[in-house]
């Protein structure tokens, strides 16, 4: 991976920091992203003492703000003329409803909307980087995803389970899409279930050492998907598949839908103010 730079969001824990570890440890550029400057911290510590790779830098981005993310976006950037991999996987949970600054419904804008305007602004780039890769950490959950066009913000109805399933579907709903619409270039991209980790993947205070529930693997168990599809050469071209873990696989026939993908595009084009 020497000469090639990588963005992985999300990677001050759980799935994310191992992956950053491991991406660093192989050679890459590798940039952590945090909205969090001690966390981030803490993890760029331990990334460049993990991989002894001096090129590690941290930069700062609170996906449930979009113009924090346009800064995150701007800033790398100005700074690098190439980018190989994007690891779009920060992501959350809550059982209650949170709305962000702008009104949206929380888990909806960042684990969708996160992935989208990340992925959108990074995209000229991606597209100037031969064989780029984006991967999309989705989850098996997206079976359970509904999605109602008319109501992304859950509004009434929430339920912590229902919201992240249905961001989970976006998830695909956008790969598949994009994957189209970059069809005849050289960038992939992929969405992966890593499997149910032993993170802090649900846990609300953010600082503490607890872990999800219902984790069974190891962190670094659960990064070997999204390190294979950032690096492996057997994954080289493929580009608008699902895995699960490292088989590819059928997704939800939900997440194949054209109509609800076009729908879902439009609808987070505008809300990111995008045209
Ligand atoms: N754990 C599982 O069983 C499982 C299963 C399927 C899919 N996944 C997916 O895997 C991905 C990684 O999760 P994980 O299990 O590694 O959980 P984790 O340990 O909780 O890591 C989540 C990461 O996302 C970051 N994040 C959350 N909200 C953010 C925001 N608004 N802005 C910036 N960063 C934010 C967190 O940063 P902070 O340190 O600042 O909180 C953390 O670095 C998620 O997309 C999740 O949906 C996990």
């Amino acid at each position: 991976m020497k000469g090639k730079v990588c963005i992985v969001t999300g990677s001050t824990s759980g799935i994310g920091l191992v992956t950053a570890k491991e991406l660093a440890k192989m050679g890459a550029t590798t940039i952590l992203v945090a909205r969090d400057k001690t966390r981030g911290q803490s993890a760029l510590t331990e990334v460049i003492e993990y991989s002894e790779n001096e090129n590690v830098e941290l930069l700062m981005c609170d996906f449930s703000s979009q113009s924090s993310i346009v800064t995150f976006a701007e800033t790398f950037k100005r700074k690098y003329n190439r980018l190989d991999v994007l690891v779009n996987n920060a992501g959350m949970m809550s059982q209650q409803r949170q709305v962000t600054d702008a009104g949206l419904e929380l888990t909806f804008a960042v684990n969708h909307l996160g992935y989208f305007l990340t992925t959108f602004l990074l995209l000229d780039l991606l597209k100037e980087t031969r064989d780029s890769r984006i991967v999309v950490v989705a989850s098996d959950l997206h079976l359970r995803g509904r999605i109602d066009i008319n109501n992304l913000m859950h509004t009434n109805d929430y339920n912590g389970f229902t919201a992240y399933s249905d961001s989970k579907l976006a998830n695909l709903l956008f790969t598949y899409k994009l994957a189209n619409l970059l069809d005849g270039s050289d960038t992939t991209i992929n969405a992966v279930h890593p499997g149910v980790i032993k993170t802090k993947f649900g846990v609300e205070d953010r600082s503490s050492t607890k872990t999800f529930s219902a984790g069974r693997i190891s962190p670094e168990e659960g990064a070997k998907p999204l390190i294979y599809l950032s690096t492996s050469p057997d994954v080289q071209g493929v580009s608008g598949k699902y895995f699960n873990r490292l088989d590819m696989e059928q997704s939800s026939a939900l997440s194949y839908d054209k109509e609800l993908a076009d729908a879902l595009w439009q609808k987070s084009m505008a809300l990111c103010s995008l045209r």
